[in-house]
């Protein structure tokens, strides 16, 4: 008889019997309460079938008014086992919600409608828990009675889904032909499908052996904060996400690999010999070891790895599409830092699970590629701990997470090149120029005045003495960036590589004016980044649409209107102004002498000139 709890994912749209099967469930094992059972039956009304799906549309309904959150959890035991349902809703968003319980689950009951059969969605699905680790499926064939209790219908559907499911790394594929309303194969033999002798679906749930508890694989404490009350305590605090841990162990703090010894395990209630997973501690070490927040502890004998680079599956979730080249929040455990997607290599087209090469990902598409991050994290690969082998993607600007995924290995590449220290840097080459290095970044629409305005600063200061450098986006869609075009993707990657140049050129000890609509906030905030503090100076040259197509100096508004030319900037294409630009400058007030002027006086206040 297998021990310990049983975490079960349901899956399906509503229209499945998701709800209803699982209500059933509860129902025919009594376990409602209740007033939970006169509720049901005040609810269902005319004394017919009873609408088990009352009981968990409840919850629904909660959760679309935002009380509670995206995935509930419900508990029930019966006398072999206890079981844990992550239970989410059904509508639009499903995958966001899915990848939250399937990385929690030890099996998923994949709910299909025998009139229906197997769907691109129960594909979908199917990937998706695969992808998050879950090794047992039960594919539920629910409305039977509606099919005569058919067992060709049956065969048929289970057949389809075992050869679909080939692909996957599932340990146990089981259907189950059920009606969730009547109660068939639920917890009770379908008296009408005599033909089939196959568990029901609790016996099957009560008997299956899941995976290793995380309690045996080895430790690892993401650490969530640093304790340090007075200056005589220094203890790191956290959840337990795998492993167990005693005083006296000897631990390694990664990523600096730094190696000590545990010398007290402090809880709430008391100090304590030991602790296991899921348990929330604060640890102190014998040597002054430095540990900051999202860094892990973990055993010296068996510590993660750690990298900037990977190898990831990814599930995308937001309904904007993936854009290659665009810095997302990232967060590992208790990690966070900045990732850009470096190599997309394929999609899965999950009706034949086919790699696809693609440029993007849409909303709930699962690829494969390269992550590059902003600093080195510790993690192991989800394949052998999915506490700290999983991740998300943030959005800088909505904070709406979107993506999910498992880091497959780190990338060599950076491990293996350690940074060049020279001896002129970057203060010695301003200093022969006696300036101060720094980057003017004009954004604005085209025909906007960017260029003009930028290029009378330029003569400005090279009159002045200054040296400097001046990047156009006309100029370096010639070279460096001839192989992009205007796509939103083409001018991430165009923004991205000038931020990079202008990064260089800054290290050079030059100003450099860069003269480009980048049109994304995210980009220009990420330019912002590569920068110290006061280098980067963002103009916004804000002249409205109307006004740059009636200058049209290239006479590419008319173009564009005319629909010869696409995705252009203010027409089809979108431009997100500057929130807080450092300066503004109001060409429909200001002459291109005027705007010059306040740009030097900005730079002389600032001491850059
Ligand atoms: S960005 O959006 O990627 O920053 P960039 O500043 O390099 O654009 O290039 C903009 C210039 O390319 C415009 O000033 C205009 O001359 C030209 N251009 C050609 N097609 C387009 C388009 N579809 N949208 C905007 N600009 C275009």
């Amino acid at each position: 008889m297998p021990d310990g709890v049983l975490r079960l994912l349901t899956c399906g749209s509503v229209d499945d019997g998701k709800s209803t099967l699982i209500g059933r469930l509860l129902y025919d094992s009594n376990l409602l309460l209740e007033d939970q059972l006169s509720a049901l039956q005040a609810e269902s009304g005319d004394g017919s079938d009873l609408d088990f799906s009352y009981l968990l549309d409840g919850l629904n309904a909660e959760r679309e008014q935002g009380i509670t959150i995206d995935v509930a959890y419900r508990f029930f035991a019966t006398e072999k086992r206890h079981f844990i349902v992550a239970d989410t809703p059904g509508h639009e968003q499903y995958t966001r919600n899915m990848a939250t319980g399937a990385s929690t689950s030890d099996v998923a009951i994949l709910l299909v409608d025998a009139r229906n059969g197997i769907l691109t969605q129960t594909r979908r699905h199917s990937h998706i828990v695969s992808m998050f680790g879950i090794r047992h499926v039960v594919l539920a064939v629910n409305k039977m009675d509606l099919m005569d209790y058919s067992e060709d219908r049956f065969s048929e559907i289970s057949e389809a889904y075992v050869t679909a499911a080939q692909t996957l790394n599932f340990d146990t594929i089981t259907c189950i032909p059920v009606s969730a309303l009547k109660g068939d194969n639920l917890r009770k033999k379908s008296v009408e499908m005599a033909w089939y002798r196959g568990p029901t679906l609790l016996d099957f749930l009560e008997s299956l052996d899941t995976l290793e508890p995380r309690t045996q694989q080895p430790f690892r404490l993401p650490i969530q904060w640093v304790n340090r009350p007075d200056a005589d305590f220094r203890g790191y605090s956290g959840t337990v996400a795998s492993g167990q841990i005693h005083v006296q162990d000897e631990i390694v703090v990664v990523p600096s690999f730094r190696k000590t010894k545990v010398d007290r395990i402090v809880t709430m209630d008391a100090d304590r010999e030991s602790a296991q997973a899921g348990d929330a501690i604060t640890l102190t070490f014998t040597d002054e070891v430095d540990a900051q927040r999202g860094d892990v502890i973990a055993p010296s004998a068996e510590p993660p790895d750690s990298s900037d680079q990977f190898r990831v599956q990814l599930l995308w979730m937001d309904q904007e599409p993936m854009l290659p080249g665009r810095n997302y929040e990232i967060k590992i455990g208790t990690q966070k830092t900045l990732a850009v997607i470096s190599d997309l290599r394929y999609t899965i087209n999950v009706n034949t699970a086919e790699q696809v090469a693609a440029r993007t990902m849409n909303a709930n598409e699962i690829g494969v590629c390269n992550i590059s991050l902003q600093r080195t994290v510790a993690f192991d690969p989800y394949e052998s701990n999915k506490q700290t082998g999983a991740f998300i993607l943030i959005d800088r600007y909505t904070k709406q997470t979107v993506a999910a995924g498992r880091l497959e290995y780190g990338l060599r590449r950076a491990t293996n090149i350690t940074r060049q220290e020279f001896n002129v840097d970057k203060s010695a080459r301003a200093q022969l120029k006696i300036q101060k290095p720094c980057v003017l970044w004009f954004t604005g629409l085209s025909g906007s005045g960017k260029s003009t305005i930028a290029n009378r600063v330029e003569s400005e200061l090279h009159a002045l003495g200054h040296h400097t450098y001046i990047l156009d986006g006309d100029n370096v869609s010639h070279g460096l960036n001839k192989d992009l075009g205007f796509t939103d993707a083409d001018r991430v990657e165009n923004i991205r590589r000038i931020s990079e140049v202008s990064r260089l050129f800054a290290d050079a000890g030059l100003i450099v004016l860069v003269s480009f609509i980048s049109p994304f906030r995210s980009e220009r905030e990420m330019a912002r980044s590569l920068l110290e503090a006061g280098e980067f100076v963002e103009i916004f040259v804000d002249t409205p649409l109307d006004i740059c197509e009636q200058r049209d100096p290239k006479g590419l508004y008319v173009k564009a209107r005319a629909g010869e030319i696409a995705n252009f900037t203010g027409i089809d294409s979108n431009y997100e102004a500057p929130t807080d630009p450092e300066l503004r400058l109001d060409t429909t007030k200001l002459s291109v002498d005027a705007s010059t002027s306040e740009i030097i006086e900005y730079l002389r206040n600032k001491g850059i000139v």
